[in-house]
């Protein structure tokens, strides 16, 4: 049984193309059986940004070696992960802030990822990265307008995952009566990248 973290940060709910995209993909990857999916809600979790007392106070932790405190439990839990599955919106040119926020207090040194003079290495156990996304701008993958899959695939390659995969649709917001094909051909991607998992 594998284990596939799901991190929903489909921030308008139901209203979320990007979530109909990321029904779709879970659809099938649980019709195929062997895999169980812990989803974490963005949205509902209380994490904040680093800020120098949240910094300062996991340092010591850190420097304690007391990896048992629960500010640790969400990087344990995606280091554990067999696949990670990301589905976010694309804001602002990147990531939405809870995401940016949650990969902060997931980058732990010692549970995520490891440093030593020979240099630095992930822990993740994580196979593959699925990040699926839905863009309003006619910003094509690969733009260089478009910085959410460089950083989603860098974390990907320092956490010491095996591979990154993205869906995703975009023009949403421009090419309004094409929004349900375009929408259903990424739905339709997404089950296919399933298929392979
Ligand atoms: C706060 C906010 C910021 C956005 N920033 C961008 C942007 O920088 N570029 C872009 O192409 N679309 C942007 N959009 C449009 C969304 O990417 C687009 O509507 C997307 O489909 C929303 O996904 P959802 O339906 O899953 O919520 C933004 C939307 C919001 C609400």
């Amino acid at each position: 049984m594998k284990t596939v973290l799901y991190l929903d940060c489909c921030l308008r709910g139901e209203q979320s193309r990007t979530k109909i995209i990321a029904n779709a993909f879970f659809d099938v990857l649980l019709k195929r059986g062997g895999f169980r999916v812990e989803t974490v809600t963005l949205d509902n979790i209380p994490i904040a940004p680093l800020g120098r007392a949240e910094y300062e106070h996991r340092e010591k932790l850190l420097a304690q070696g007391s990896l048992n405190d629960g500010m640790f439990d969400l990087a344990k839990q995606f280091a554990r992960a067999d696949i990670v599955v990301v589905a976010a919106p694309f804001w602002d040119m990147g990531i939405p802030a809870k995401l940016k926020t949650y990969f902060e207090n997931v980058s732990v040194s010692g549970i995520t990822f490891k440093c030593t003079e020979a240099g630095c290495n992930g822990l993740c156990r994580a196979e593959k990265t699925v990040y699926i996304t839905t863009r309003g701008m006619d910003i094509a993958d690969g733009s260089i307008m478009e910085q959410a899959s460089p950083y989603l695939a860098a974390l990907t390659k320092f956490f010491d995952i095996g591979g990154f995969d993205m869906v995703s649709a975009y023009g949403l917001d421009i090419q309004v009566d094409k929004v349900e094909q375009l929408v259903a051909n990424a739905a339709e991607r997404a089950t296919k990248l399933a298929e392979t998992l």
